[in-house]
């Protein structure tokens, strides 16, 4: 009996739902092509039902979320509602709940895309992000005192333990033995990076850098260590982008390095990300914003849509099928689109969504 796969579908705000749909297009393309059945549920969690009904992620909703197989989103963000009601609510709601505690985010350079990096094409620029996504200054840990006074203080903690940061160490070791340069035939070795501050973040990071060095040389001997520090990460992304393979690195480091990565591949129209919970329910999606003016006009390229659903069968374990999408998204970006601009791809956001799902059905 073919696989059937229950996926629960969040549009979320935006043009989220109209990228979303191209992404189901293309996943339903993908299930017909190599005979597996995605069952799909949309729910309308994000700003909408917010202002309706006071409502962002309730506690019911994170316990149906679990019974799903995957969960697709669209975008998060209202431009009546106050930044930070959604994010929270939403889409860190989700990730903590859910416990998904890797944020995978590739940073690939696809062929045809324009990146702002001089002499860097995709052989350059080809390398993933693994980003911990449930600790830092993102556990809410903190206040204030003195609120509103000329002393006020605001505190936010960075705050690990050895165990969130072995579990994420052990995904990152064990992504870069399957994914790496090496294992994709890309170069002679595996190599796993660490990015941190070991010269100022003396607790947080020396945690990172000593439980980095137990694990690799007790059970990843065959994968090469390096440690950047953040800033420098930053630069050598920029300027030698070819010199990453998998890069490991706390939640606040991995939001900031991983929107620099977009914009050198392309930006947001193509950069997309997997939540994921190894033992548990992943959430896939674009990276970029809901870009609420553009809402229904058919111009946003719903590409990053399209690969956070190619992600979302790679973890599946529908490999063919991921690597199917993978390349009719290298044709569609190397043959067909003037630009990933919105309203400048040459194409509407469906025609876009018809171009892959067209290639994947070949
Ligand atoms: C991201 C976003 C979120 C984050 C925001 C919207 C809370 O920037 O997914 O990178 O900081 O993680
Ligand atoms: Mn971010």
């Amino acid at each position: 009996m073919a696989k059937a796969y229950k996926i629960a579908v969040i549009g979320g705000d935006g043009t989220g739902p109209e990228v979303t749909a191209e992404a189901v297009k293309v996943l339903k393309a993908a299930a017909d092509k190599f005979k597996f059945k995605v069952d799909l549920t949309h729910f309308d969690f994000g700003g909408e039902r917010y202002k309706r009904t006071g409502e962002t992620l309730p506690d019911s909703a994170i316990a149906e979320l679990r019974k799903f197989d995957s969960i697709l989103l669209g975008a998060i963000g209202h431009p009546d509602v106050a930044p930070g009601i959604l994010e929270k609510g939403i889409l860190l709601k989700a990730r903590f709940e859910l416990d998904q505690y890797i944020n995978l985010r590739p940073v690939r350079l696809f062929p045809g895309v324009e990146t702002p990096l001089k002499n860097k094409g995709p052989e350059d620029i080809d390398y993933v992000v693994v980003r911990e996504n449930t600790g830092d200054a993102y556990t809410g840990t903190g206040g204030f005192t003195m609120k509103g006074t000329p002393n006020e203080v605001a505190v936010q903690s960075a705050v690990y333990n050895r165990f969130q940061v072995d579990r994420c160490l052990k995904y990152a070791f064990e992504y870069t033995r399957k994914y790496g340069k090496k294992a994709r035939g890309k170069g002679d070795k595996n190599t796993l990076a660490l990015c941190g501050k070991t010269n100022v973040l003396t607790y947080i990071y020396d945690l990172w850098e000593r439980a980095f060095h137990e694990m690799g040389k007790k059970n990843y001997p065959d994968i090469t260590r390096e440690y950047y520090h953040v800033d420098a990460t930053c630069m050598w992304m920029v300027k030698n982008p070819e010199w990453f393979d998998v890069i490991v690195t706390g939640n606040m480091f991995g939001d900031i390095i991983t929107d620099l990565g977009a914009i050198t591949q392309g930006g947001m129209g193509i950069a997309a990300g997997g939540n994921i919970n190894p033992e548990g329910v992943s959430m896939f999606e674009p990276i970029g914003g809901s870009a609420p003016k553009y809402t229904g006009k058919g111009v946003i390229n719903p590409l990053a849509a399209i690969c956070a659903a190619q992600m979302m069968l790679e973890t599946l374990g529908e490999e063919k099928a991921a690597k199917k999408i993978d390349e009719a998204v290298k044709f569609v970006t190397s043959k067909k689109l003037k630009s990933l601009a919105a309203g400048k791809m040459g194409y509407s956001t469906s025609q876009v969504g018809d171009l892959v799902a067209n290639k994947v059905a070949e």
